[in-house]
């Protein structure tokens, strides 16, 4: 099978490193792919937005299946545009993306066919919106309708947070012209993946994120700050709880919409007393969670990936390993605001040589020299028998690999350890 991938981050140097072991793979491309991504695959110069040069590359170079990473090329409607030049994609629909491209679409998604989520209102005036939240108080949740950049969403502790939010808003163009507000919902993150070809569901093992930039889930949000898998929070209990009233349930709700959905559904949870509420879709893989649920797959995942979007998944199984994955984001100081670029990265071949794989999320070569060259660097990710001892063995990996300003959280997973 010809295989083009589509991004560049952690995530897709997961996705490129699992897609490469499978005995099904022929020839491997990538747009743009990244230094750690050109180990496996041909990496090609080609602006993602692109959508007619991309289908004209996949055209050209026999691609079987092209595999999506970002969110951003499935809100763009690439699949749909591959798809009707008969090229087979890994990713979802146009209509679908809404899923994620829109809060407001997903909310209203959910409250109609009855998926648990926070309870929400939808404003396209401001004063209206403060005048909810002064009836509601706070702690509540402030959000952009349209993507940006995983900062359009304001967790306000108190009132002037929150009213402050509503201003802040309009920062964000047209993603910000209409907001959702919604209950803050207090309990313990998880995310819980699944593959689906539209009808049949494979839900992968449950990750945890951790989204802000320090120790303790303290200061800014971020794309992801590091993720452990398995996540004991999701037991069988809530995983069976989130399978049969949120994952099928919401492939249901969007087929009744009249759209199929193929790809990869990501079920942003809350954990609260025992039931699992959404607290966001995303229409594509998680990242940094990828980086540790898909070291644990040991099934092939380019097989699965080309069941997907060939309507063929319902006679396919996913087995796990019974160890554990920790993944440490090491990312540059001041991200997610502004950093520097272009620092000279050390360490890597000692890191993987105690056993690390490393997923390359923000580097370039400079002058035939690796450098940072984005807010999150590089995903260090261990597996061992027990989360505790991929813990300890991550942090020996990471100290050895420097470059300027490096930061890093040093608490991943210390919540499921305690
Ligand atoms: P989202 O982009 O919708 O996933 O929101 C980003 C982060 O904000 C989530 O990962 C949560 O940590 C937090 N968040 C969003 N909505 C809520 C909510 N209703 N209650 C509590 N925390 C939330
Ligand atoms: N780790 C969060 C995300 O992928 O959206």
């Amino acid at each position: 099978m010809n295989v083009l991938l589509i991004g560049g981050g952690g995530r897709e140097h997961a996705l490129a490193w699992k897609i490469s072991q499978s005995p099904l793979l022929e020839k491997f491309f990538a747009i743009p792919g990244s230094p750690g991504i050109a180990d496996f695959a041909e990496c090609v110069e080609i602006s993602i937005a692109d959508n007619a040069a991309l289908v004209n590359f996949a055209k050209e170079k026999n691609i079987n299946l092209v595999v999506i990473g970002p969110e951003a090329p499935l809100v763009n409607g690439l699949v749909d545009e591959l798809n009707a030049a008969g090229i087979k994609a890994f990713g979802c629909t146009k209509d679908a993306a809404q899923i994620e491209g829109s809060k407001i679409f997903a909310k209203r998604l959910m409250k109609k066919y009855h998926i648990p989520t926070a309870e929400f209102e939808v404003f396209d005036n401001p004063e209206a919106a403060k005048n909810y939240i002064k009836a509601k108080g706070a702690p509540i949740v402030i959000k952009a309708d349209g993507l940006a950049a995983g900062k359009g969403v304001i967790v306000a502790q108190n009132l002037d947070e929150a009213l402050n939010a509503v201003d802040e808003m309009k920062t964000f163009g047209a993603a910000g012209s209409k907001i959702v507000v919604e209950e803050f919902m207090d309990g313990e993150e998880a995310s819980v993946l699944a593959l689906t070809d539209g009808e049949k569901i494979l839900p992968l093992i449950a990750a945890q994120d951790h989204k802000r930039v320090f120790d303790g889930d303290k200061g800014l949000n971020t794309g992801g700050m590091g993720a452990y898998a398995p996540a004991p929070i999701v037991d069988d209990k809530i995983a069976a709880q989130v399978e049969e009233k949120i994952l099928k349930p919401t492939i249901a709700a969007l087929k009744a919409e009249g759209i199929t959905y193929r790809g990869c559904l990501y079920a942003g949870l809350m954990i609260v007393d025992g039931t699992a509420k959404v607290v966001e879709f995303n229409c594509r893989f998680g990242d940094p969670e990828t980086q540790v649920v898909l070291p644990l797959m040991e099934s092939d995942l380019l097989e699965l990936m080309y069941a997907c979007a060939d309507g063929t998944l319902s006679d396919k199984k996913i087995s796990w390993s019974k160890s554990s994955a920790v993944c440490v984001i090491m990312a540059s100081g001041g991200y997610p605001k502004s950093y520097k670029k272009n620092l000279p990265i050390d360490g890597i071949t000692k890191a993987k040589s105690l056993g690390a794989t490393i997923f390359h999320a923000g580097t370039k070569i400079l002058n035939d020299e690796l450098v940072t060259s984005g807010g999150r660097v590089l995903g260090v990710t261990m597996t061992a028998p027990t989360l505790r001892e991929a813990v300890e063995k991550v942090y020996k990996c990471v100290e050895v690999i420097h470059f300027d300003d490096v930061h890093y959280r040093k608490d991943i997973a210390a919540r499921a350890l305690k």
